[in-house]
């Protein structure tokens, strides 16, 4: 029996397994408004066999789009869109949806995807804006000094995460993540390096928490019990200067008593040029399970979660609750259907793709060798003996057999 494959509790919802598509920006948005590539990218993942597809950072208000091809949901242009979305990935399979609300913060303003590489400002000709931060620090050499909140503007900012979410309710998403990592907006807030304030929203771990907090507080009033709700946290900036994992998980704790459902562990980015431990496979997992040892709160794992043997083995070993996976989805847009065979699970397939089942098709063991398919209950359209086997129900054997196989 897999652990990976076992249904999930996080919140409100069940999910049909622990595996979760991890937001991914694409750059791809008009005005913040989804466009036919969100629909073509979530509805490949919607068929991955994961349990739950969350949609990319979305930003609650148009200066805390990270870049301008970035999603929003701070107007009813943008919410008919992601409501249009939504309703037709509900088409594609029954995985859960979510999507994660952000501020890029000082961060904010930079070239999209293909223009950029490493995430360079926009330049002035471009249609640069003016980032905001808790503090006038830029985030490197060469980026736009921020503006530095002031108690309006964080109220504003705080509203807009509940307004995003209360529009994410309608649109029909079953779950919302906070961005509360990757030196953006409320990362900015959390860590000592972007976060000068002598305010109550600075100084202290409890000062620099409390906008994470009241934002966390602000969505849960509107976001329903029965669907669930997260936080993506930075563990550590890897830089004793930096946030620290005790630290998030002091963080976890408020926000647990807040309403929290699940907690996602991420870590870096507050600044470049802090030396980070090279990525390897599993890198973050002692963090989720950091988090799981020492809250009530769900535990998602994320990074380099790459084979489906080390993703069974982080569930089975309650080091997290979830996986999230990033580029092994993007690389492998059917990876809990592949991570089905190679743990001998049996999961159903997107109809018109049950030619290409395990059970279906004797060219899957020799495509995937490591595979070991369990004897199938589900979807058995197929006679199940070898020599008709490839061949619809009902299908004549003999030459005309062979123009259906050819077809
Ligand atoms: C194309 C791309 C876009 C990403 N966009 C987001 C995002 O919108 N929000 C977020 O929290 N992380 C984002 N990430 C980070 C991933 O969610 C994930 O944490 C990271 O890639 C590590 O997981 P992986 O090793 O499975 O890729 C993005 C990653 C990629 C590859």
């Amino acid at each position: 029996m897999s652990a990976l494959f076992g249904e999930g509790r996080i919140g409100g919802l069940t999910l049909a397994n622990r595996i979760v598509v991890s937001p991914m920006c694409q750059y791809a948005a008009v005005d913040g408004i989804a466009q036919t590539w969100h629909l073509v990218h979530l509805g490949s993942m919607m068929m991955s066999g994961a349990g739950l597809v969350i949609v990319e950072a979305t930003a609650v208000e148009e200066i805390g789009r990270g870049t301008p091809g970035d999603l929003g949901l701070w107007n009813d242009v943008q919410e008919a869109a992601l409501t249009g979305l939504v309703g037709e990935l509900r088409n594609l399979s029954s995985a859960k949806i979510g999507i994660q609300l952000g501020h890029a913060g000082r961060k904010a303003s930079t070239r999209t995807i293909p223009e950029r590489w490493r995430g360079e400002p926009l330049p002035p000709e471009e249609g640069a804006w003016t980032p905001v931060a808790p503090s006038a620090i830029a985030y490197d050499e060469g980026w736009p000094v921020p503006d530095a909140l002031d108690e309006s503007g964080i109220r504003r900012i705080i509203a807009g995460f509940a307004d995003g979410a209360r529009r994410a309710l309608r649109a029909g998403f079953d779950l919302v993540e906070i961005h509360g990592a990757h030196g953006y907006l409320i990362h900015n807030f959390l860590s000592p390096i972007a976060n000068r304030r002598t305010d109550r929203w600075g100084g202290s771990p409890e000062n620099r928490a409390r906008f994470a907090v009241e934002i966390v507080r602000a969505v849960r009033a509107v976001w329903p019990r029965e669907l669930a709700l997260g936080f993506r946290f930075n563990s550590t900036d890897w830089t004793p200067e930096g946030s620290t994992l005790d630290e998030a998980v002091a963080l976890a704790r408020l926000l647990e008593a807040g309403g929290l459902d699940y907690a996602v562990m991420s870590s870096g980015n507050i600044r470049p040029g802090i030396a980070i431990p090279p990525a390897a496979p599993g890198h973050q997992v002692p963090f989720a399970r950091a988090i799981k040892e020492e809250t009530g709160l769900a535990a998602m794992a994320v990074g380099m979660i790459l084979h489906p043997l080390q993703a069974e083995e982080v569930i089975a070993s309650g080091a997290a609750d979830f996986v999230a996976l990033a580029r092994s989805m993007l690389d492998n847009p059917r990876w809990g259907l592949h991570a089905a065979a190679e743990l001998g699970v049996d999961v159903a397939y997107p109809p018109p793709y049950l030619r290409a089942r395990p059970n279906n098709w004797l060219g899957y063991a020799q495509a995937h060798p490591r595979a070991r398919p369990p004897h199938s209950t589900l979807q058995l359209d197929r006679p199940r003996s070898v020599s008709s086997w490839d061949r619809p129900r009902g299908a004549p054997a003999g030459p005309e057999a062979t123009r259906e196989g050819a077809r």
